[in-house]
C-alpha cells in the first residue's frame, strides 16, 4: 500500500501568461493525455503507421516541454494499453521499441530540463529492452523535481482494478485488514497511481470521445477536453487552448 492520498484533490496552480490575447492563470496540476489518431495521420499521408507513431513519439517531446514552461507538474501519456497487444506483432514490437527510442533521443534534453520519468501499467510484462531503457532512464532523472513525465505501458484501468482487489484480498486473508477498514483511499493507494494526485484535465486526440481503460477510477472528476487533431499534428497551440478552456470549467466535485 503507498502513500494516502486524497480521493478529490483540487488541486490547480495559478500562473500569469498571455496566450493569443488571453491571459492563463491557473493550470491543471495533472494533465493525462490519449494519444489517438498516429495511424490515421500516417495513412492521410501515404506513409506506413510506424510513421505516425514515430511523428507521435517527437510530438510527446514537443508537448513534454511545453507542459514543462506552463509549469504543470504532472503529465500522463498513454503509450501502450493493455488492449494495444492486439495489434499485428509488427505493430506491437515498433511500439514497445518506442520507449527505448524516445529516451535514447531524448533523455539528456529532458534531464537538462529536470524532468522525473516514471511509468504505470504491468511493467514486468514488458520486453526485457523496454524495462532496461525505461528503468535506466527512471533511475538517471529520480532526483529531479520538475515535471514528472508519467508513460503509461502496458496500462488498462480494469486490469489495474483487478490488481488492487487482489492486493486488498490478499492484505485481508493474511489477517492485516478488516473489510470494513476498505474505504476510497484503500483503493486509491493500491493503484499505479498510488503516489500521484488524480488528473485534473484529460486531452484525447483524434475526435474519438471515450476513455479506452484509460484513468477510470482516476478520472472521476476529471474535466476532458477532446481535440480534431490526430496526435502527431497536435501542436504547442492547441495544447494551450485546452489550458485556456480548463481554467474557465467550474469544479464542483459534486458539491455547489
Ligand atoms: C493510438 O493511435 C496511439 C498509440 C496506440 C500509440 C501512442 C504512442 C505514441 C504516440 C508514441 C509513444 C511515445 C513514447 C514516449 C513511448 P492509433 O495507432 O490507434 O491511431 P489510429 O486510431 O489513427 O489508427
Amino acid at each position: 500500500m503507498g502513500i494516502f492520498q486524497l480521493p478529490f484533490r483540487k488541486k490547480s496552480k495559478k500562473t500569469n501568461v498571455e496566450l493569443s490575447n488571453k491571459s492563463l492563470t491557473l493550470v491543471p496540476d495533472h494533465v493525462a493525455i490519449i494519444m489517438d489518431g498516429n495511424g490515421r495521420w500516417a495513412n492521410e499521408r501515404g506513409l506506413p503507421r510506424f510513421a505516425g507513431h514515430k511523428e507521435g513519439m517527437d510530438n510527446v517531446k514537443r508537448i513534454v516541454k511545453a507542459a514543462n514552461k506552463h509549469n504543470i507538474s504532472i503529465i500522463t501519456m498513454y503509450a501502450f494499453s493493455t488492449e494495444n497487444w492486439k495489434r499485428p506483432k509488427p505493430e506491437v514490437d515498433y511500439l514497445l521499441k518506442l520507449p527505448k527510442e524516445f529516451l535514447n533521443t531524448y533523455l539528456p534534453e529532458l534531464i537538462e530540463e529536470n524532468v522525473q520519468i516514471k511509468t504505470i501499467g504491468a511493467f514486468n510484462l514488458l520486453p526485457e529492452h523496454t524495462k532496461k531503457a525505461v528503468q535506466h532512464a527512471i533511475e538517471k532523472t529520480k532526483a529531479n523535481d520538475g515535471l514528472i513525465l508519467n508513460i503509461a505501458l502496458n496500462y488498462g484501468s480494469r486490469s489495474e482494478l483487478v490488481h488492487s482487489v487482489q492486493s486488498i484480498a490478499n492484505s485481508v486473508k493474511e489477517g492485516n485488514l478488516d473489510p470494513s477498514q476498505i474505504d476510497e483511499s484503500t483503493i486509491a493507494n493500491s493503484l499505479y497511481t498510488y503516489d500521484l494526485p488524480d488528473p485534473d484535465l484529460l486531452i484525447r486526440t483524434s475526435g474519438e470521445m471515450r476513455l479506452s481503460n484509460f484513468l477510470l477510477w482516476q478520472s472521476a472528476y476529471t474535466e476532458f477536453w477532446f481535440a480534431k487533431e490526430y496526435w502527431p499534428s497536435f501542436t504547442e497551440e492547441i495544447f494551450e487552448q485546452a489550458l485556456l478552456d480548463y481554467q474557465n470549467r467550474k469544479r464542483r466535485f459534486g458539491g455547489l
